[in-house]
């Protein structure tokens, strides 16, 4: 198996890559994968493959959101036959040095719980989101402790974000360490 830049030339992999996207989420993708995976070959963009035997196990994309200091993941998605092997792992990896070379310092995305998979999809967090955050539990394999695994964090949450009770979770990682220390103000320069 290897980690590497997606092929986008290659009319066989894209297809493979809207079968994955609308066999994952079918509700998101099921009619309009191929749309999707335009988006996702833009040039602007990082896509990084996982490819077992010519076969594509697994895809991470990237965008640059605020210029090329952060980038957002989207989407990450790992074949149901391959999961559980550190192929997730490894494609964040791949994807995470990609984005240092390019000038990112803060890699973040949105993952969403519409199934009642956390304890945040039982409470109205307009109430009280930090403390929400705070004492999350994962009822029923989120991903969301994958990404700890990464050495992300939980910085934020969209409250019915796809829906009542259906909240996005944000959340991110310093890929780079800052040059002072950044609880002192130091003033920038640019
Ligand atoms: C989430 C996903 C990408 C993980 O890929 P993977 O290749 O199976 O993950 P890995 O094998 O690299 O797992 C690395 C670690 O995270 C853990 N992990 C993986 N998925 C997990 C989950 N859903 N909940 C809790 N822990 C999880 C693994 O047990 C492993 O732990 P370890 O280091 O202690 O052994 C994969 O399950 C997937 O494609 N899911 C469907 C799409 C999806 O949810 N994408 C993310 C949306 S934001």
């Amino acid at each position: 198996m290897i980690v590497t830049e997606f092929d986008r030339e290659d009319p066989s992999m894209k297809v493979q890559l809207a079968d994955m996207l609308a066999l994952t989420w079918p509700q998101t993708y099921g009619a309009n994968a191929t749309t999707e995976v335009d988006h996702l070959m833009s040039s602007e963009r990082l896509a990084i493959a996982a490819i077992d035997n010519d076969e594509l196990v697994g895809f991470v994309g990237a965008i640059p959101q605020y210029g090329n200091t952060g980038w957002e993941i989207h989407p990450l998605v790992v074949r149901d036959s391959h999961r559980k092997q550190r192929i997730g792992a490894r494609l964040m990896t791949f994807i995470e040095d990609e984005i240092e070379t390019r000038g990112g310092i803060t890699v973040y995305l949105g993952t969403d719980d519409e199934k009642s998979q956390t304890s945040l999809s039982h409470l109205d967090l307009f109430e009280d989101p930090l403390t929400a955050i705070s004492k999350i539990e994962n009822l029923d394999h989120h991903p969301y402790e994958f990404y700890e695994k990464q050495g992300y964090k939980i910085v934020g949450v969209i409250p019915d974000a796809n829906g009542w009770n259906k909240p996005d979770i944000l959340m991110a990682k310093r890929i780079l360490q800052p040059p002072y220390d950044l609880n002192k103000k130091q003033p920038t320069t640019d």
